[in-house]
């Protein structure tokens, strides 16, 4: 693996290997010095709490030198481009870049100049991907149901259209073997049927919940929706937020996820959010592994 832009086509064994050294570094609370005297930059042109910090706590973890760049900061707002922006900071010896962008396609962009020992990984462009999530989200539900996913029906809910998470963790449960995928939200905010193929389509969240295994819920992600996706924030709430008296369709042991931020109130309840089947902060936790079995093994 040379670089991590998507999990569209990875290999069953590389996803597995690296759940795996994930999981041992969860198990082990895992420190180590794999990567000491490499420098590694996380490199976001976006918002980030979760991603941009857990990247730079696993880099530290696995003893690299950790370079922040805030875009708001930067020379960007003088005029200079991300490539350039990149080439600037790859010349000072960084090997490593942990890359956020709001363009599809621009870390693929990026990682096409970069020189041959240099490692990028993908932390979310535009409505593409979000490799790292899609790991962290099976690390945790491989923790909470177990290694084999043939039997889990699993619902993927809300604004899937614009969701990055959502494809990720589309093209994860798939190489794993889900058992059954279902993805629920109103119409305007579902994606082509391609993206779709092989999972059970509902616009009810109601009937989608019956007897699911897994709740992964979606932020509504207002700052990428033409006006009139959704009618209202409180309808849409009441259609597809999801609260404890609506998860009590879902199997009695049934776990939620949401890869944050969340819009409480929105697309779930506090309920839910902050209530015994939620997996939420194990997900943030798991963040930190899953990018420390990625960073190690495209750098160490
Ligand atoms: N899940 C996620 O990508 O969160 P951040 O935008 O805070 O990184």
């Amino acid at each position: 693996l040379r670089h991590l832009l998507t999990l569209e086509g990875l290999p069953r064994t590389t996803l597995e290997g690296l759940l795996d050294r994930a999981q041992t570094m969860v198990d082990a609370g895992e420190v180590n010095a794999r990567l000491a005297g490499i420098a590694v930059c996380t490199l976001f042109f976006e918002p980030s709490t979760r991603t941009r910090l857990s990247f730079q706590r696993a880099a530290q973890r696995l003893g690299a030198d950790v370079l922040g760049f805030d875009a708001s900061t930067s020379s960007t707002t003088k005029g200079e481009t991300a490539l350039d922006t990149f080439r600037n900071i790859e010349a000072m010896g960084v090997r490593g870049f942990v890359v956020r962008h709001s363009d599809d396609g621009a870390v693929a962009t990026l990682a096409a100049a970069a020189a041959p020992d240099t490692a990028l990984i993908n932390a979310g462009d535009g409505r593409s991907a979000h490799p790292t999530q899609g790991l962290l989200d099976m690390l945790t539900l491989r923790q909470a149901k177990g290694g084999d996913f043939s039997g889990l029906k699993v619902v993927i809910v809300g604004d899937v259209r614009h969701s990055r998470v959502a494809r990720s963790d589309l093209h994860a449960l798939r190489t794993l073997g889900a058992g059954e995928i279902r993805v629920c939200g109103p119409a305007s905010l579902l994606p082509d049927a391609a993206m779709l193929a092989g999972c059970t389509i509902s616009h009810d969240f109601d009937a989608a919940l019956e007897g699911v295994d897994a709740v992964m819920m979606l932020r509504l992600q207002r700052e990428r929706m033409a006006e009139g996706l959704v009618d209202s924030l409180e309808d849409y709430h009441r259609d597809y937020g999801l609260d404890a008296r609506r998860l009590r369709r879902a199997a009695r042991d049934a776990v939620v996820l949401h890869p944050g931020p969340m819009n409480r109130g929105v697309e779930i309840d506090d309920d839910v959010a902050d209530g015994p089947q939620s997996l939420i902060l194990r997900q943030v936790a798991n963040g930190v592994a899953a990018r420390m079995a990625v960073l190690e093994t495209l750098l160490g």
